[in-house]
């Protein structure tokens, strides 16, 4: 009997199987030989929520939530954050290595001359209502590229599959820019390809009547960083619906318009905008001690928003890298008057026996909300932001699950216990 194996004897029949560990992990389809008879199907995992079933095998992102660990191909998050740029970022996430100054510079060009949309598609956009969620505008528009680069069904050719991957990562922050202006009705800015992938980005959001946007250069690398800490989260739920929707061979548009729509979801990208509203709601540093034994004492409806995590059971590091972000953006909008509460609130609760306890630490959207305010987006709009950069991390799980040849079409299996056979009743029969 080999050493990395597991030993299972099946209670019901006596029979003992081995089965082989690999990675941690065992191949559910091991199980399918355990059978009760002749006639049962084999044993089959119960996991909703996939909370211990690894999908894929993968090389992009690790995390090791126990200690705050996240890593992008093996470079510390804190390490990108302060060295890199957004865009090499996504170089590395798609290619696996960081790029050498040449391709850094033609990933880059090759990026910008992609950024204008076709004009149908801006008239698409002027069909929303006045106050159309600009999520909803995202998804759907991402999804609308779909029919005009009609060969994106062709994923398995490397080349062109990497020319649309790149013509998202260029397009994104358009749509995005056009959705909000949309929003207030202003015209639609277009891009300007003299500036940085942020740079660019806020012209578009920003510019007015004058002929070139001045970007502040602070505002343009703090929106940076906080693109290259949300570009990937491996196995989250919106990459996993990329990684779904692409296992039956969808275009990459649609793919993301369906993990954009995940994203959408606020059990997913929209907790920055909770704490932001909870912040509100505190109003005052005062009102924070009463508020904090409230959490605690109420029956666990009421929550500390942008505290806790699935994966992170100690402080999530892009939050410690925000936190730092945020005094800088301030010294140049002025101080958010909620950050005093947000940083009050966290001091009392990491010394809060309750949240020791139970491991509850600032999260990433704990500070990023109070940024993206003080730079003037509205909160409607925070989801956004974390689709625009995390559109990179989804193209290169896509691209991994592509290239991998253990994977098929994404295919669950269900345990049935609805009804037995029966027969139809005709409608004049039934009581
Ligand atoms: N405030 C107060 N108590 C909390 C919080 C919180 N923010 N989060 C968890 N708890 C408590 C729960 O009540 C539970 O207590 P109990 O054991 O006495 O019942 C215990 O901690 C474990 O909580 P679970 O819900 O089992 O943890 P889970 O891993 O399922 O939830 C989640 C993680 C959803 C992020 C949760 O911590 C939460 O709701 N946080 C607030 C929302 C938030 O900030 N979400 C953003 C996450 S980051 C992102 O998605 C980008």
């Amino acid at each position: 009997m080999g050493s990395n194996t597991l030993t299972i004897t099946d209670n019901r029949t006596g029979k003992t199987f081995e089965i082989p560990i690999e990675n941690g992990t065992i191949r559910a389809m091991d199980l399918r030989q355990i059978k009760a008879g002749k006639d049962d199907f084999g044993l089959m995992t119960y996991d909703p929520s996939f909370m211990n079933t690894s999908s894929c095998k993968s090389r992009i992102t690790y995390i090791d939530g126990d200690v705050g660990i996240l890593e992008y191909r093996g470079y510390p998050i804190d390490q990108l954050a302060e060295k890199s740029t957004f865009l090499e970022v996504a170089y590395l996430l798609l290619h696996g290595e960081l790029p050498t100054a040449a391709e850094l510079d033609g990933f880059i060009k090759h990026v910008k001359i992609h950024t204008y949309v076709h004009e149908n598609v801006k008239k698409c956009m002027e069909g929303f209502r006045h106050d159309a969620h600009p999520m909803g505008m995202l998804l759907s528009t991402v999804g609308v590229l779909s029919t005009f680069y009609p060969d994106a069904k062709k994923i398995f050719d490397a080349s062109l599959r990497y020319h649309h991957i790149i013509r998202i990562l260029a397009k994104m922050p358009t749509i995005a820019a056009f959705a909000y202006r949309h929003s207030i009705g202003f015209p639609y800015v277009y891009p300007d390809n003299d500036l940085s992938y942020t740079g660019n980005f806020l012209s578009m959001m920003k510019k007015m009547a004058e002929p070139k946007y001045q970007v502040n250069p602070i505002l343009e690398r703090a929106l940076d960083v906080l693109f290259i800490l949300h570009a990937d989260h491996e196995q989250n739920c919106s990459t996993n619906a990329m990684r779904g929707v692409g296992s039956a061979h969808t275009d990459p548009y649609s793919c993301v318009a369906a993990a954009t729509a995940a994203l959408y979801g606020p059990l997913h990208g929209g907790a920055n905008e909770a704490v932001l509203k909870m912040l509100r709601e505190l109003g005052s540093v005062k009102n924070v001690p009463a508020f904090v034994k409230d959490i605690k004492e109420g029956s666990g409806e009421k929550r500390l928003m942008g505290f806790g995590h699935r994966v992170y059971k100690n402080y999530d590091p892009r939050a410690k890298v925000i936190k730092k972000l945020a005094e800088e953006v301030f010294e140049v909008t002025g101080k958010n008057p909620l950050l005093e509460i947000a940083i009050e609130l966290e001091r009392i609760a990491l010394q809060d026996d309750y949240f020791v306890k139970r491991k509850l630490y600032p999260n990433v959207d704990f500070y990023s909300g109070l940024i993206y305010e003080a730079m003037g987006f509205p909160t409607d709009y925070f989801t956004v932001l974390f689709a625009i950069p995390r559109a990179v991390g989804w193209l290169s799980q896509w691209q991994e699950m592509l290239n991998d040849p253990d994977q098929k079409i994404a295919r669950p299996r269900q345990v049935y216990l609805g009804s037995p056979r029966r027969d139809y009743i005709p409608l004049e029969e039934r009581k």
